[in-house]
């Protein structure tokens, strides 16, 4: 990408794949929104060397803290998600993982109000 800027890779629906390649976790199907975080491991080595990866990892670790705190800002929920098959959830996102990999992923929703208080 050359604009660093959003792009769609696809169309359709696909909470319910997600859900399905991050071990069937359901909440996943049901939330809001998703997101899914890819890394070029190679392009982060090619300026740190061998820290790169270190540093991506930290990255990912600070991108998908600061969306937590975003959703409790604005009095939703954010649940962090690691546990994906790794070939299914790259092929999903039409990834090669020889150039680009899923290491990260988060659902966000709003948090089921506790009892007796009334949201009207
Ligand atoms: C790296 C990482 C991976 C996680 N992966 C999952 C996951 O795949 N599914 C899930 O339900 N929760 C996942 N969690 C969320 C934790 O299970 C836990 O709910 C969350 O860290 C909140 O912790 P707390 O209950 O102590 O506040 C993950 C958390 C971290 C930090």
């Amino acid at each position: 990408m050359e604009n660093f800027s959003l792009d769609i890779v696809s169309e359709t629906d696909s909470a319910e794949a997600v859900a399905a390649v991050c071990l069937n976790q359901k909440f996943m199907a049901h939330s809001a929104v998703s997101f899914l975080w890819s890394a070029v491991i190679r392009r982060s080595m090619s300026k740190y060397g061998n820290r790169g990866m270190r540093y991506i990892l930290l990255d990912a670790g600070h991108i998908c803290q600061n969306l937590i705190v975003a959703a409790e800002a604005t009095g939703n929920g954010a649940c962090p998600v690691a546990a994906f098959y790794d070939d299914e959830v790259n092929e999903l996102l039409g990834l090669d993982p020889k150039e680009e990999m899923v290491l990260y992923a988060a659902s966000v929703g709003k948090r089921p109000q506790p009892k007796g208080q009334c949201t009207l």
